[in-house]
């Protein structure tokens, strides 16, 4: 900057802060930031004259130091006015923010977000089953030992501990884990009321699994338990038939495998034939020709003793089905992890 009579100067700053404030008052925030970087960026107006400084005698430079913070003053005073307005604007009437171009953000199409393939499952699969009767209930992930093993006839010596390992926590001196299933929902609705009991329980469970492409350790099951006076397997089975059938939209050919599980007796597994082979046998299926979709089977005396319930007079069934895997089962998908990474070339397709 070239060296000029200070008071020649001094009107300079004036002028230009008088020309900045008004452009000031009336920019919007995209143009505020140009202006700001204008007066103080690295090649700004303010700056080049903070440069100049030391060209001066001492009692110019004094006066043009003191014109110079007041500009300043005067300058950042401006601007924080303007963005609190702004802020205010933004607060007092929704959509008139300055930050959306009404021709860009609000023409057709619209960019439309969509519901993650899980939380889609799950409401369809809630959808079925509310159609069929079932009411939705919600239960606790936190629970203690007696929810989630020994109300439902797994006491703790019990070797099938092992295949469901979890998180052990401590709440307020109170041994609690992280459920391990759906089924604890079972225990604490029977608590509540007795049957007729026609729930499902949808929710997040957690197991101490290293995570690979069939397994995570935090998925999403959906607990099934009818409990009434005059219930048997065929109550179930057509339940489950329906219920597969409408999810996969298309009459599947399945089996009921027997299994074994510590809280239903008899228990079984449902499978379906696998899609892509037909049966034959290929890759997907492990050359099965069947895939597992879910456990179900006969609620354990046990289980309804633990609760007080007249075991004598009372029956139903239980179910569990796992959501990811159904739903990797519907659309053909051959790793779990893909529904956490949130890669939207993936979420995109649903
Ligand atoms: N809780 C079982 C599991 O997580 C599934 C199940 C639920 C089986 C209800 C039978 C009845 O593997």
């Amino acid at each position: 900057m070239d060296i000029v009579n200070i008071n020649e100067l001094i009107g300079n700053i004036e002028l230009f802060v008088n020309k900045i404030c008004g452009k000031i008052k009336k920019s919007d925030i995209k143009e505020l930031r140009i202006l700001k970087t204008k007066c103080f960026g690295k090649n700004g107006i303010i700056t080049n004259f903070s440069k100049s400084l030391p060209q001066y005698n001492v009692s110019d430079r004094k006066k043009f130091g003191l014109q110079l913070n007041k500009a300043k003053k005067i300058l950042e005073d401006a601007i924080v006015k303007r963005i609190e307005k702004s802020k205010s604007v933004y607060r007092d009437s929704e959509p008139h923010h300055e930050k959306l171009s009404y021709s860009k953000d609000f023409c057709f199409p619209f960019p439309k977000g969509s519901l993650h393939p899980i939380i889609q499952t799950i409401q369809d699969i809630i959808a079925i089953f509310k159609s069929l009767g079932f009411a939705v209930v919600d239960g606790p992930e936190l629970e203690t030992d007696w929810y989630n093993f020994e109300a439902l006839n797994i006491p703790e010596d019990h070797p099938s501990r092992d295949v469901q390992d979890t998180f052990y926590l401590n709440e307020n001196g109170i041994k609690k884990l992280l459920r391990t299933h759906t089924s604890p929902g079972q225990i604490h609705i029977m608590e509540k009321q007795l049957p007729p009991i026609k729930i499902i329980v949808p929710g997040r469970v957690y197991r101490n699994e290293t995570s690979d492409a069939s397994h995570s350790s935090i998925f999403y099951q959906i607990e099934g338990l009818e409990i009434s006076e005059n219930i048997t397997f065929m109550d179930l089975k057509a339940v489950l038939v329906e219920f597969i059938n409408r999810f996969f939209m298309s009459e599947l050919n399945l089996r009921f495998r027997p299994s074994y599980f510590q809280f239903t007796e008899p228990s079984a597994e449902v499978d379906i034939q696998c899609n892509f082979c037909k049966g034959k046998g290929c890759k997907i299926c492990k050359n099965l020709g069947w895939m597992e979709v879910l456990g179900c089977g006969m609620v354990h005396p046990n289980v309804l003793k633990s609760v007080n319930y007249d075991f004598q007079k009372y029956i139903g069934y239980a179910f569990g089905i796992g959501v990811e895997r159904i739903t990797m089962l519907k659309h053909n998908i051959n790793d779990i992890r893909l529904f956490y990474e949130n890669d939207l070339r993936f979420l995109k397709q649903f």
